[in-house]
């Protein structure tokens, strides 16, 4: 397994480029499910979950092409995909391939939409909590799905097609969304989804829905209105950049100091999580460029944070912020709503030297003068990406084990570190 190496201490300077974001790029995919004609994705970021979306999808019957660099692309530049189900060979995603990645459960909603039946095996808990899907089979049954649990699959069926209804979540659930925006897409008559989550990602999926020829209007507000079409097309589209990426570096920036450009990155898309860190110090512009971050000189002052969907401060960057604030002039309470138990970084941090006390919901952080590296675990995505950041900041050496989490998630991080002075390597197992 590869290990990041990282000696701590340098300032970071310099721009990085934002790859297309993966949580936006997943649903796209599973949307090419939906039409036999070819769907095209620009922008596509080189990640180990694309790349297992690109195999489970295949198994369904989708064929799949990757356009070669062009004259003129740097190596960042992300990749453009041409995804084709002329037909669904396959309506079953099995459960070695549902395991390993849990947005391909989505795969339930244009399998049935599409099929009339899919058979899709739960993909079960994680190490951010339990994660059930009882809110996405709800939205499917609304649409007219029966749904059966059988031998760990759901097993739907919709012999006569889907019909438009009123649903409304209990809770924001993006991935909830995703699948009634999908589903709806195809059903006859209209849908009407109250309290949706209004995450940049759905927006996007909606957007390419619409491209294909479905009719939706409203994604990105509480209630989303689809009316339902026969048939969709094929379309063109370009994957948002990745707010959790930017916010990441964004989070590294304030830590280190320095003055970074995040090349293609969008403020409206984590303001949230910007406002937070100019009120931890840091000072944020928006440029036609992206954004730029920069930290120079002041101290890092402590701010309370409470995750929240969106357009609240995104859980997938509660670890990151933790990160920063371990070195904080003071103490902050960090306050997770969304997941149950996405604290495993806690125990990493506590390794480079932090102060982080568990309450409930909350971790209460203690700011320290100094981090001192040390050898550390990865355990799952975001936590590992908290670790890069501390690590940065350390004194000395640290090593980060297990780093295909970051591989899921962050395309190139090492080299997009490298570039703005840090001192990153990736040690490759065989070496
Ligand atoms: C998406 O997961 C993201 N994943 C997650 O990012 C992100 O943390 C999460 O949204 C919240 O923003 C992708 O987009 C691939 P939810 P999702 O349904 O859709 C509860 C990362 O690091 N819930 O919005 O699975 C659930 O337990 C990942 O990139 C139910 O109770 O999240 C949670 O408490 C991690 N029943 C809350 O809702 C359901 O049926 C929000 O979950 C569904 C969800």
């Amino acid at each position: 397994m590869d290990r990041i190496r990282i000696v701590g201490g340098a300032k970071l300077n310099g721009t990085i480029p934002i790859s297309g974001a993966k949580n936006a790029a997943l649903p796209l995919m599973i949307a090419s499910l939906l039409t036999d004609r070819t769907v095209t994705l620009e922008n596509l970021p080189r990640l180990a979950d694309v790349s297992l979306l690109v195999r489970i999808l295949s198994n369904q019957g989708a064929d799949y092409s990757i356009d070669g660099r062009r004259q003129g692309e740097g190596r960042e530049a992300g990749q453009t995909v041409h995804m084709t189900a002329r037909e669904i060979v396959d309506t079953t995603a099995p459960y070695e391939l549902v395991s390993r990645m849990r947005a391909s459960f989505w795969v339930i909603a244009p399998l049935l939409a599409r099929c009339g039946e899919a058979r899709v095996s739960l993909p079960g808990g994680c190490a951010i909590g339990t994660r059930p899907v009882d809110l996405l089979l709800m939205a499917l049954e609304k649409l007219g799905g029966q749904i059966e649990i059988e031998g760990g699959y759901a097993v739907a069926k919709a012999p006569k097609g889907l019909r438009g209804a009123e649903i409304t979540f209990p809770k924001v659930t993006v991935g909830g969304t995703h699948v009634a925006l999908m589903a709806a897409a195809l059903a006859q008559g209209t849908t009407v989804l109250h309290n949706a989550a209004r995450e940049p990602e759905v927006i996007d999926l909606a957007e390419l829905l619409n491209k294909m020829g479905a009719k939706i209007t409203g994604a990105g507000q509480s209630t989303v209105e689809i009316t339902g079409v026969a048939r969709l097309n094929g379309a063109k589209h370009r994957v948002l950049p990745d707010r959790i990426e930017a916010g990441t570096y964004a989070m590294a920036v304030a830590m280190t100091g320095g003055d970074v450009l995040l090349e293609g990155a969008q403020a409206h898309d984590f303001q949230a999580a910007l406002d937070v860190l100019v009120q931890s110090g840091a000072h944020v512009e928006s440029t036609n460029e992206g954004v730029r971050v920069s930290r120079n000189g002041g101290p890092i002052l402590p701010v309370d944070v409470e995750t929240a969907p969106f357009p609240a401060f995104p859980t997938d960057l509660q670890a990151q912020f933790m990160a920063l604030m371990t070195r904080a002039n003071g103490v902050s309470r960090i306050t997770e709503t969304i997941f149950e138990n996405r604290f495993m970084h806690v125990q990493e941090l506590a390794r480079f030297g932090a102060r982080i006390k568990l309450d409930g919901d909350s971790a209460v952080v203690e700011g320290v003068p100094v981090l001192k590296g040390a050898p550390v675990m990865a355990t799952d995505l975001r936590a590992s990406a908290s670790l890069v950041i501390a690590a940065l900041a350390a004194e000395g050496e640290t090593m980060i084990q297990r780093v295909y989490h970051l591989d899921r998630g962050f395309e190139a991080l090492e080299r997009k570190l490298s570039l703005c002075g840090a001192e990153v390597e990736r040690i490759s197992a065989g070496g």
